[in-house]
């Protein structure tokens, strides 16, 4: 294990010494590297190589990006501190992670806040709370450049779960977020917070009982091999987002800013398309591998966790955009 992650880190900083040596030679082309924790096969990886292609192709080459899968470069906590110092260009994380970094992308976090997925995806277009949210991280290191669908958020655990009762002494891990974190709690399990990579392991181990993320992390990511039970009370739909270090960012002409962010766009909408096919898909594929897919009264669940609304109106940094996107839904 450890020896994993000296190899991994040696990869790292010889990819990034590369990229230094790189730039003082540069003439013509950029290679922007870009980190993320997904599998090859997982649809996010598809959305940021369409992202990659789109922007080669609009820049006329002059813009490459280059994609390292499944966590390579480190955690999404490790890569962003990259970003932050520069060492590294571009970054895919979750808007949960996020919010340890600026804490407007809190907003998202805050459970049963959007209404369905079209409400959702009214959040993320609006200028005042998706377009706003993206750029209001460059004074912490990185500027966010297009959300990703990341689909609804369910419980799956080693037994099954119908109501928060019955969480009650289970150990559940989350995304190291202090929202995930404060979520857990009120809905009575106890939380443990752990990069993704390391998730299967700890199911596997029994060090958690479970865990919560879309139907993609028990079939793409085989956790439906250690955890039977996927309850579906949809307690959160947490953006993905695709980020630039803001050195990175500040070095490139306006032009190619624009095209950047045009690509992102279409990367989105890319990303709708495929997320809502392979969502389907992968419902089925839980069944087949043996994982019990249970319906709840989201009730009890959407009680428990009341409190952390009446917070987020009284924080002053989120409290605007939790206004905005409550109006949204009208
Ligand atoms: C989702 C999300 C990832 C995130 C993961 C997690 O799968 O798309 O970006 O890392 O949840 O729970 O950590």
């Amino acid at each position: 294990m450890l020896n994993m992650k000296k190899a991994k880190l040696h990869f790292a900083s010889a990819l990034l010494l590369g990229g230094l040596m790189g730039a003082s030679s540069m003439s013509f082309a950029e290679t922007l590297k870009l980190s993320h924790n997904g599998d090859t096969k997982s649809p996010v990886h598809k959305a940021l190589k369409f992202f990659a292609d789109e922007v080669k192709e609009k820049s006329d080459g002059e813009i490459k990006v280059r994609i390292y899968p499944n966590g390579q470069l480190g955690t999404q906590r490790e890569s962003l501190e990259l970003l932050q110092s520069g060492a590294l260009d571009m970054a895919k994380s979750n808007a949960s992670e996020l919010e340890s970094f600026d804490p407007a992308y809190g907003a998202f976090n805050i459970p049963y806040i959007f209404r369905d997925r079209e409400h959702f995806y009214r959040a993320l277009a609006s200028e005042d709370v998706g377009q706003k949210i993206l750029s209001s991280s460059a004074k912490y290191g990185f500027v966010g450049v297009a959300y990703f669908d990341a689909g609804s958020r369910n419980f799956y655990t080693s037994k099954p779960v119908h109501s928060p009762a019955d969480l009650k002494g289970m150990k559940i891990r989350v995304q190291p977020s202090p929202s995930a974190i404060k979520m857990m709690e009120l809905m009575g399990a106890s939380p443990t917070p752990l990069p993704f990579g390391e998730l299967y392991t700890a199911l596997q181990q029994r060090v958690v009982d479970g865990a919560e993320n879309n139907i993609g992390a028990v079939t793409t990511y085989r956790h439906g091999e250690v955890a039977k039970y996927y309850t579906r009370d949809g307690h959160a739909m947490i953006p993905d987002v695709l980020v630039i270090s803001t050195k990175t960012w500040e070095k490139l002409s306006d032009k190619n800013k624009a095209l950047i962010l045009a690509a992102g766009k279409d990367a989105t909408a890319y990303m709708k398309k495929i997320w809502g096919e392979y969502t389907e898909q992968e419902l089925q594929k839980a069944t087949k591998m043996g994982v019990e897919i249970i319906d709840v009264d989201k009730d009890p669940f959407i009680k428990a966790v009341e409190p952390m609304f009446q917070e987020a109106e009284q924080n002053p940094v989120i409290a605007p955009y939790v206004e905005a996107i409550k109006a949204l839904d009208k």
